[in-house]
């Protein structure tokens, strides 16, 4: 099957940012959200991302106003209907996506393929609630969307293999490495990472060391591009609070459970760098630096 016709919902970063890359590799694009507000914010996320590229010499102005031209925001369902692969992006919550999906079942054509960016969540669970069961997938890309190679390919245990081809091939065509997973929680990357930045934040909560040397001894140490708590700030706090909600459903494993110091910042609305305070203060993007916790 060709794919020619994406559909994007949601504008959050990785919305924005899955919209942008796949507008780039030559494809048609109709961004989705469920109010103008937010629809414009998107848009201008994606002619700003668009603008960069240009200031740096690597799109040309003409370009850049060629691939706006495929792109199109909408806050309808029904502007959907002729896309190919329509990719789900938006806020990391069961009930939300399953009525995504059911909504998308009720006006695509019969072969459009379903994916979720879901960082958690069971595709069964979004499949479950569609008449194209087969059609279902997880498309799980990383953040941020324009650097990191790699894309999650999560099938069900229903999933066609065309449709696994498919999104294979139009991954490639991303630039992307596709790698096939299977629909357990977490698939394969964020069943190992989550672990990892729960245990970090621990540290902290422990008194182990700073945010900083927690940070800089496994940038050092271990040669990561950046330590696990500006991870975390870059991934959100929510949605890494969200998918521990999902992972020890599933599990049932203590090393799952949010830290209570992790809950404690969601509460306050520290969600890292979108909302400017996580374990960094982000006001100053040319001085990022630890933030002032009481713990
Ligand atoms: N959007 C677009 N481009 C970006 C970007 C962004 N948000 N951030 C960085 N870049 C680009 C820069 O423009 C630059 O491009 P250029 O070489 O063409 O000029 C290039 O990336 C390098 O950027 P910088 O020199 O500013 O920064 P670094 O070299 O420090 O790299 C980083 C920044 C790529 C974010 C690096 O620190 C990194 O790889 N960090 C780890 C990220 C990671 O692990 N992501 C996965 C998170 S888990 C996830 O997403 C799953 C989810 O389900 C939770």
């Amino acid at each position: 099957m060709g794919v020619t016709q994406v559909g994007i919902i949601g504008c959050g970063t990785m919305g924005i940012g899955i919209a942008q890359l796949v507008l780039q590799k030559g494809y048609n694009v109709i961004i989705k959200e469920i109010n103008q507000e937010l629809l414009n914010k998107g848009l201008n996320g994606i002619n700003k991302g668009l603008e960069k590229l240009c200031e740096k010499g690597k799109l040309k102005a003409e370009e850049k106003e060629h691939l706006l031209k495929q792109l199109k925001g909408t806050t309808n369902y029904s502007d959907l209907k002729e896309c190919d692969v329509i990719i789900e992006a938006v806020f990391e919550d069961l009930k939300v996506k399953t009525e995504v999906f059911a909504s998308l079942d009720e006006v695509c054509k019969k072969d459009a393929i379903f994916a979720s960016n879901t960082s958690s969540l069971p595709i069964s669970k979004l499949a479950a609630c569609t008449s194209r069961k087969d059609k279902c997938i997880g498309l799980h890309f990383f953040n941020p969307v324009a650097v990191m190679p790699l894309v999650e390919v999560i099938k069900t245990i229903v999933t066609d293999n065309k449709v696994i081809q498919t999104v294979t091939d139009f991954v490639k065509s991303l630039g992307k490495i596709p790698i096939l997973a299977k629909d357990n929680a977490g698939f394969i990357v964020n069943l190992l990472l989550t672990p990892y930045l729960l245990d970090a934040i621990r540290a902290v909560e422990k008194g182990v060391a700073s945010i900083e040397d927690i940070d800089t001894a496994m940038k050092l140490g271990c040669n990561h591009p950046m330590g696990p708590l500006m991870l975390a700030d870059l991934i959100g706090l929510d949605v890494l609070y969200n998918s521990t909600l999902i992972f020890f459903e599933e599990y049932k494993e203590r090393r799952f459970a949010s830290p209570p110091l992790l809950t404690k910042m969601v509460t306050l609305g520290f969600l890292g760098k979108k909302t400017g305070r996580g374990f960094y203060d982000w006001s100053d993007p040319n001085n990022v630096k630890p933030s002032n916790l009481e713990i």
